[in-house]
């Protein structure tokens, strides 16, 4: 259980946390959503304990033992990866204790009250010991690794010899061992590709804990997630239902929120007009008065939607030559692993282009090599006629100067934007008032990735090499960017494993994959179906491997689609199961009540029969919600069964 009481946190002039009150039930998996900048970053530090809060008390349950995924990458000690995950786990420590232990009770004389106690203690040891699974921990290690990504020789590096993103997933791995009561994860998804997406989610759908996710990924968070947890305006609404039930609901609420908008601004002009038409009568005095008063004390009916509701453009960029990029016979070696090899590709201009492949194909080193931050081990690399470049990476955003400020920042950048031309863009990047003076340090993560973005916009570049430029956007953002992308009149070459927002920008796609290249001219989704009659079957990924004569894959499609359908109908039996309590619960007392109202003993207590009756009627829309809801369950139960 985790349990959030009178939560309020002030930074400077902006108040977070407003008498935030949150309770985590246990077993739920909950999406922790809102946007940049919400605060949900530093809600989960405070979980954690690492933060503390102005007022207000924070409890997660006593020895309960907690895995917290922050959001920035993070340094690892350099040391070998098993060992790492030894130690980070805790087993190393127990190891340790256990042979100092069997030690002590060695020189122990049997039956002394001392080695009655190593005895003791040796007992609850091997007993973290098996709770800690270290019977089997290098098997478990290995699933879990291989689940993330990790090839076998990987598990013998030394953690220094990772990227970033990886030494993200080695974190990762190491949280998922050691066996936590309640997952805090802030933005697990960022680093990671398809696969290794689905095995956490399989990994997270059968975990018993609590989990706490931050994600701006729709079909995550629809996967996992039992209800939704809402941080707007420093405090938490929740929403039951997976995300997309989430969604809707919200946009009914948002519905119902500008409803009582019209109403209220209605209020606020009859007032109005009052005023100015009796300010001066006597009589109407004390009218007037309180109407006064009373606007002075209305609290406006706010909308989150509109108020952030801006757009920026790119602008329009000087004209590259035709030829803007031009890869002849590439090949990018890290001592004797070859990343790609005969890599040729030629870059039109205005061409936008989705560069692709499972993770470690290749696409951040090659895009960092046609960015010209890494060199070829052999070919050519050309720039065309008057191509001006710019580059954007997660590193982007985590290698800002963290002591400046916002504004600074930008300041040293294109002496022809003029200081309001820069606050213009600032407003339309979300940064105003205060926070263009907070230093990169504080900014949370998708306000850091904003900024480097806007770094980017404000070099003017006509070439565009963006690797994964969307995580940590929230939604709105993210749109905002992608209408910005779409009408930027340059060329592009993109990183992305945001299906939807490469599908709307891309008009060519770029394939790396076993160390080559390929290209399908067309958006994302051309590019899936072309790509299944154009490899040999053999080397074509997901289902259309399925080719007869091929057993064993088959066998672990099937299994695979097996695993896939148990757990779709897991997420919709967890929601029916309490439904059909709930409702059943429901009926009972509503018969009870039809039971009293038929007594005309109590029919003869007027005031006892409206209360009975307004109880009645509410509980009777109650219930007729939650069969609706039930229906839908059992309709999409059904789907389920009939279409997998
Ligand atoms: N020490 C600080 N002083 C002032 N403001 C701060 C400080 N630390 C964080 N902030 C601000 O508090 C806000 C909340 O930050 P937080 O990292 O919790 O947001 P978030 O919801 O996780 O956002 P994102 O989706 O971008 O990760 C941000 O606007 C951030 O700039
Ligand atoms: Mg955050």
């Amino acid at each position: 259980m985790i349990r959030i009481s009178n939560v309020s946190h002030r930074f400077g002039e902006r108040l977070l946390f407003s008498d935030l009150n949150w309770a985590v039930p246990p077993g739920s998996k909950v999406g922790l959503v809102g946007s940049n900048g919400a605060g949900k970053t530093t809600l989960l530090r405070a979980l954690t304990g690492s933060f503390a809060l102005d007022s207000g008390t924070v409890e997660t349950g006593r020895n309960k033992k907690i895995g917290y995924l922050p959001q920035d990458l993070m340094e690892l000690p350099d040391m070998e990866l098993l060992a790492f995950l030894r130690r980070r786990t805790g087993l190393a420590a127990v190891e340790d204790e256990l042979s100092l232990c069997t030690d002590r009770m060695a020189s122990l004389p049997p039956d002394s009250p001392d080695h009655d106690r190593a005895v003791a203690l040796h007992d609850t040891l091997m007993k973290r010991y098996e709770a800690l699974d270290g019977y089997i921990f290098e098997a478990m290690a290995g699933k879990v690794l291989k689940g993330l990504g990790f090839s076998d020789d990987d598990l013998t590096k030394p953690t220094g010899a990772f990227s970033g993103g990886w030494k993200m997933r080695i974190h990762l791995a190491g949280l998922l061992l050691a066996a936590p009561d309640i997952l805090l994860l802030d933005e697990p998804t960022n680093h990671l590709d398809s696969e290794s997406m689905e095995w956490l989610e399989g990994w997270l759908s059968a975990f018993r804990g609590i989990m706490v996710a931050v994600s701006h990924d729709r079909r995550f968070l629809d996967r996992l997630c039992t209800s939704v947890a809402e941080l707007y305006n420093g405090k938490i609404t929740l929403y039951s239902g997976n995300f997309s039930a989430y969604l809707e609901e919200r946009e009914r609420r948002l519905e119902e929120l500008r409803k009582t908008r019209r109403l209220q601004q209605g209020e606020i002009s009859r007032m109005e007009d009052f005023i100015r038409r009796f300010r001066y009568k006597a009589s109407k005095a004390s009218s007037v008065q309180s109407r006064v008063k009373r606007l002075e004390k209305m609290s406006l009916v706010e909308i989150e939607e509109e108020s952030k509701r801006v757009s920026f453009r790119f602008p329009p960029c000087t004209r590259a030559g035709l030829e803007v990029l031009a890869l002849n016979d590439g090949e990018k070696r890290y001592g004797d692993h070859s990343v790609f090899q005969n890599a040729t590709l030629t870059i039109q201009r205005g061409e936008k282009i989705a560069l692709v492949g499972v993770n470690g194909a290749g696409k951040s080193t090659l895009s960092r090599i046609l960015a010209g931050r890494e060199p070829l081990s052999s070919g050519t690399l050309r720039l065309g006629h008057q191509v001006t470049l710019g580059f954007y990476s997660q590193e982007s955003s985590e290698n800002l100067d963290y002591d400046r400020t916002v504004w600074q920042t930008l300041s040293s950048r294109n002496p022809a934007w003029t200081e309001q031309d820069k606050r213009n863009l600032l407003g339309a990047f979300l940064f105003s008032g205060e926070d263009i003076h907070k230093p990169v340090s504080i900014l949370s993560g998708g306000e850091k990735s904003r900024l480097a973005l806007l770094k980017l916009l404000l070099e003017e570049a006509n070439f565009l090499i963006l690797d994964e430029p969307t995580n940590h956007l929230d939604m709105q953002t993210r749109d905002l960017f992608q209408r910005a992308l779409l009408e930027y009149d340059g060329t592009l070459v993109i990183v992305s494993h945001d299906r939807y927002f490469l599908d709307n920008l891309a008009t060519k796609v770029v394939e790396i994959a076993r160390g080559s290249l390929r290209e399908y001219p067309g958006n994302y989704s051309e590019f899936i179906e072309k790509r299944k009659s154009f490899l040999p079957p053999e080397e074509t990924g997901g289902p259309e491997r399925n080719e007869p004569g091929n057993q064993r894959d088959q066998k672990r499609i099937e299994a695979e689609r097996r695993n896939d359908l148990y757990r779709k109908k897991k997420i919709v039996l967890d929601r029916l199961e309490p439904l059909e309590e709930r409702i059943e619960n429901l009926e009972t007392l509503q018969e009870q009540r039809d039971a009293l109202l038929a007594d005309p003993l109590f029919l003869s207590d007027s005031a006892k029969t409206s209360a009975l009756l307004i109880e009645r009627n509410e509980a009777a829309r109650e219930l007729e919600e939650l069969l609706l809801l039930w229906e839908e369950l059992v309709s999409e139960m059904n789907r389920i069964e009939k279409t997998g």
